[in-house]
C-alpha cells in the first residue's frame, strides 16, 4: 500500500494538518516503545488511554500509583507533543475504596474531599505539562434524567461537575478544561450537553472546551450530524475536540461473531467515512482544534471486544502490522474528488 496514490509515506498526518488542527492519539505508557514510529512522523498530540483512570492513578485513599502516567507525560514534553489528561471523574474504571458497598466515604463533605484531593493532586503534578484536561467524562444521562446518576452525583449532588471544574482550575490555571462526551450528533443528547454547558457558564465555572468522543462505525453518523453538532457547540463559545475517534466496520447493531466476504467493501466505506469525517473537521478548523483517534492501530483496540467480546475490529489508520491503511491516505487527501461532496 505504500506510495500507492502518488506519494509516499514520508509525508506526515499532522504536518498535513498544520494550521487546521493538532491530530492525537490515545496510548497507555507501555504503548509508547512499540509505536514510537508512528507516533514521531504522524502524531503531534496524545492523550492518555488508561493510565490516568481513577482505578489505575488513585488506587487507594491518598495512595497515587503515577509510573505510567509520569512516563506518558515525560514522553510528550521530551517529543513535544500536546499531551490530553484524560479522565479526572467517569463512573466506569472506579476504584473499590470509593464504589465497594463497605466504603466508609458516605457524606458529601468526605465525597467532596475525596474528589479534591483527587484532581488537585494530579493537576498539580502535571501543571504546565498537561495541555488539558477531560474533566468530567459522560455525566450526561443517556435515558431518562438530565445527569448521570453517578456515585458523585448522589452523593455530592449536580454541584459536583461545578467544583470538579473548579479544582482542576485551582490547580493549573492555564489547564484548557473539557467536558467529554458521546453521541452528542444526536438531537436530545446535544440539547442536554448545551444546557449543561451554558448552566455551567452562567455560573461561571471555568470550562474551556467540549469534547465530541466519535466512536463511529462505517454508517454512521452522516454528515450532517456531524456539522450540525460541530456548529451547535461552536455558538457557545467554547472550543472543540474530537477526542476519541474510530469508525468501526461494523454497524453496532451487527452481532456476528466476525466480518464477512464483504470485508473489502467494509473496508471502502470506511475510507470514505474517514475521508468525509476529516473533511467537515478541516471546514471547521476554526473551533475544531485537535482530532484524536482512540488508539494508534488495529492490533490494539477496544472494539475487539465492544460490543461483542473477542471479535477482530479495525477501526483505525494503521492495521495490525502498523502499516498506513487507505483510510490513511485518504485523510490525508484533500478533496480527493473519488469521494465526492460530503452530504
Ligand atoms: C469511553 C471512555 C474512554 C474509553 C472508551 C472505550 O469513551 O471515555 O476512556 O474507555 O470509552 O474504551
Amino acid at each position: 500500500m505504500e506510495g500507492k496514490r502518488g506519494f509516499e509515506l514520508t509525508k506526515s498526518l499532522c504536518k498535513e494538518y498544520k494550521g487546521f488542527f493538532k491530530i492525537g492519539a490515545a496510548v497507555d505508557a507501555e504503548d509508547i516503545f512499540r509505536y514510537q514510529g508512528i507516533l514521531q512522523q504522524h502524531f503531534n498530540s496524545i492523550t492518555s488511554e488508561n493510565d490516568m483512570k481513577f482505578e489505575k492513578i488513585h488506587p487507594e485513599r491518598g495512595r497515587f500509583a503515577w509510573d505510567a502516567s509520569d512516563k506518558l507525560v515525560e514522553y510528550a514534553t521530551r517529543s513535544g507533543k500536546y499531551m490530553r489528561g484524560h479522565t479526572l471523574l467517569w463512573h466506569e474504571q472506579m476504584p473499590g475504596w470509593i464504589c465497594d458497598e463497605n466504603t466508609d466515604i458516605l457524606t458529601r463533605e468526605d465525597t467532596l474531599k475525596v474528589m479534591e484531593e483527587h484532581i488537585s493532586e494530579i493537576v498539580s503534578r502535571y501543571k504546565g505539562r498537561v495541555n488539558c484536561w477531560d474533566v468530567v467524562n459522560e455525566v450526561i444521562d443517556n435515558d431518562d434524567g438530565f445527569l448521570r446518576k453517578t456515585r458523585w452525583f448522589d452523593i455530592i449532588g449536580e454541584d459536583y461537575i461545578d467544583k470538579a471544574f473548579h479544582y482542576a482550575r485551582e490547580a493549573d490555571p492555564k489547564a484548557q478544561l473539557f467536558l467529554n462526551e458521546f453521541n452528542g450528533n444526536q438531537q436530545e443528547k446535544q440539547e442536554r450537553i448545551c444546557t449543561l454547558v451554558e448552566r455551567l457558564k452562567k455560573k461561571r465555572v471555568p470550562i474551556h472546551g467540549i469534547g465530541i468522543q466519535g466512536h463511529y462505525s462505517i454508517a454512521y453518523p452522516k454528515m450532517e450530524e456531524v456539522r450540525a453538532e460541530i456548529e451547535r457547540y461552536a455558538r457557545l463559545g467554547l472550543q472543540i475536540h474530537i477526542t476519541e475517534l474510530d469508525v468501526s466496520l461494523f454497524e453496532y447493531s451487527d452481532r456476528r461473531p466476525h466480518l464477512g466476504v464483504d470485508v473489502f467493501e467494509r473496508q471502502k466505506r470506511q475510507e470514505e467515512m474517514y475521508y468525509r469525517l476529516f473533511e467537515v473537521y478541516r471546514q471547521y478548523s476554526d473551533v475544531v482544534t485537535n482530532v484524536t483517534l482512540w488508539g494508534v492501530a488495529d492490533d490494539d483496540t477496544w472494539l475487539d471486544d465492544f460490543p461483542v467480546k473477542g471479535r477482530k475490529d479495525a477501526p483505525l489508520l494503521f492495521d495490525v502490522d502498523l502499516k498506513p491503511k487507505a483510510a490513511l491516505y485518504a485523510v490525508m487527501e484533500f478533496g480527493g474528488e473519488q469521494y465526492g461532496t460530503a452530504s
